[in-house]
């Protein structure tokens, strides 16, 4: 097994016919861009520990599954370089990283059973060996071949052939598939499938596995199971493993950590809970967490006072030195639907409407309007997302007032919109 680290990396595509490239990349890339390319990925740096299961996530479109393709060496670089272990891996072709991929879109070879499916790649490994074209070799081959198609027991096994049986058996065991190698990918179900496409990576035993989306296919059910299957599977293996997805559910539940990627760059990388309790920007705050974080435009007045038009509040001591430069303008507080907290009217509460109810029957969200929040001088119906007892019954339209929770505040520069952190705290969620 091996650590991969990627340093510097820049991959940027031709502009496709018709596409603006200034309206493609933020302006301040386009100088860097001389060669009038469209930058894809941009300064990424991340080291993927030995072992470890990284999950990287992000929108649609931000470069999650381009990322992938270049540590697999299917596309190449514009900059930077890939280590795997102690190898550079830059200049050698796919074949020779000892990666594994499963694809997006996996894709299975349909006149092949699942038991050759499987053992596809380890027989080409080992085809390296008769290209040196031994007579024996060839001999041995021509016999697999002829007796193919007899039954178990008559048919010839090479011991290459043997290796790869015992590999095939063993993956299929590991994945509850071995019932099925007889068949076709037609007669398969969607999650069969993607165990198979799982089994033929698995199998080859890569230093890497990459892994894009490959849950993406199946029901809520089987894609649950699916996803304890894999995480179990890795711990088991060890194998140090690149997962993408843009489901924050899977990112939080199979990472031991998450990198977030957004418009090319890499936004943090950290431990779930890390990412959830203290986000390094606006983007990552919203992004993990469902739903999404709530933003409030406050003014801050020091040492400890945040004003808008519906309320006052007083912070916890710690956050004073923090805010210190922020005394007398505006800053962007964020709260979690799970830390406004169902309360009675006060200054130091939010007055909220409720404009939806969704009752999930664990737990009922609100959809509630803050009226009148003054922004920059505009005045804002800005609408906030609620978590309240599944049992509280609330009608549409009703006022209801929420309180805080003081340690679960967080804020944000109103123009770089980085996160600001108190300096220290008495508890977390700011606790390292
Ligand atoms: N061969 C290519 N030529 C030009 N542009 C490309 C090429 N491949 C990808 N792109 C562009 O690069 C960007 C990133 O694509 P990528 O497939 O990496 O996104 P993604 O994060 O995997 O998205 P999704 O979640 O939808 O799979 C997209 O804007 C895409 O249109
Ligand atoms: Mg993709």
């Amino acid at each position: 097994m091996a650590q991969v680290v990627l340093e510097n990396i820049y991959k940027s595509f031709p502009p496709r016919k018709g596409e603006d490239v200034a309206s493609a990349v933020p302006s301040s890339d386009v100088q860097e861009n001389r060669t009038d390319k469209i930058n894809i990925l941009r300064r990424i740096n991340l080291t993927v520990a030995d072992g470890e299961f990284m999950v990287l996530v992000g929108p649609s479109g931000c470069g999650k599954s381009t990322l992938l393709r270049l540590i697999a060496g299917l596309e190449p670089m514009t900059g930077g370089n890939i280590w795997v272990g102690s190898r550079l891996v830059n200049r050698l072709p796919p074949k020779e990283r000892d990666i594994a991929m499963v694809f997006q879109n996996y894709a299975l070879y349909p006149h092949m059973s699942v038991y050759d499916n499987i053992a596809f790649g380890l027989r080409r490994r080992g085809s390296g060996d008769m290209q040196s074209g031994s007579f024996s070799h060839m001999a041995e081959d021509l016999l697999v071949g002829m007796t193919k198609k007899l039954p178990k027991g008559l048919r010839y096994l090479s011991d290459k052939e043997k290796s790869v049986d015992e590999r095939v058996n063993s993956v299929a065991q590991l994945l509850q598939i071995d019932r099925l190698l007889h068949r076709l990918p037609k007669q398969l179900s969607g999650g069969q499938r993607q165990r198979v496409a799982l089994g033929r990576a698995i199998a080859r035993n890569p230093q890497v596995f990459l892994m894009d989306e490959p849950l993406s296919n199946l029901d809520a059910k089987l894609r649950t199971e699916t996803r304890a299957q894999i995480v179990k599977l890795q711990r088991q293996l060890g194998t140090t493993t690149l997962y993408v997805t843009h489901d924050q559910t899977e990112a939080m539940t199979m990472g031991d950590r998450i990198a977030i990627l957004n418009g090319g760059q890499l936004q943090q990388v950290d431990p779930p809970l890390e990412l959830y309790n203290r986000p390094a920007n606006r983007f990552v705050a919203e992004f993990i967490g469902s739903p999404p974080m709530n933003f409030i435009p406050v003014e801050f007045h020091a040492p400890l006072l945040i004003t808008n038009n519906d309320f006052r509040l007083t912070l916890p001591e710690y956050w004073g030195s923090a805010l210190q430069k922020y005394d007398g303008r505006k800053i962007l507080l964020g709260i979690r639907p799970e830390h406004l907290i169902l309360s009675v009217p006060a200054n130091k509460n939010l007055p909220l409407k409720v404009e939806l109810v969704e009752n999930l029957g664990n737990d009922t969200y609100l959809a509630a309007k803050l009226t009148d929040v003054n922004f920059q001088n505009t005045a804002v119906n800005q609408t906030l997302q609620v978590r309240i007892p599944p049992d509280k019954l609330v009608r549409l339209g009703e006022q209801l007032w929420f309180s805080l929770t003081p340690e679960k505040i967080h804020f944000f520069d109103p123009d770089t919109e980085l996160a600001i952190f108190p300096k220290t705290s008495p508890s977390l969620p700011f606790e390292k």
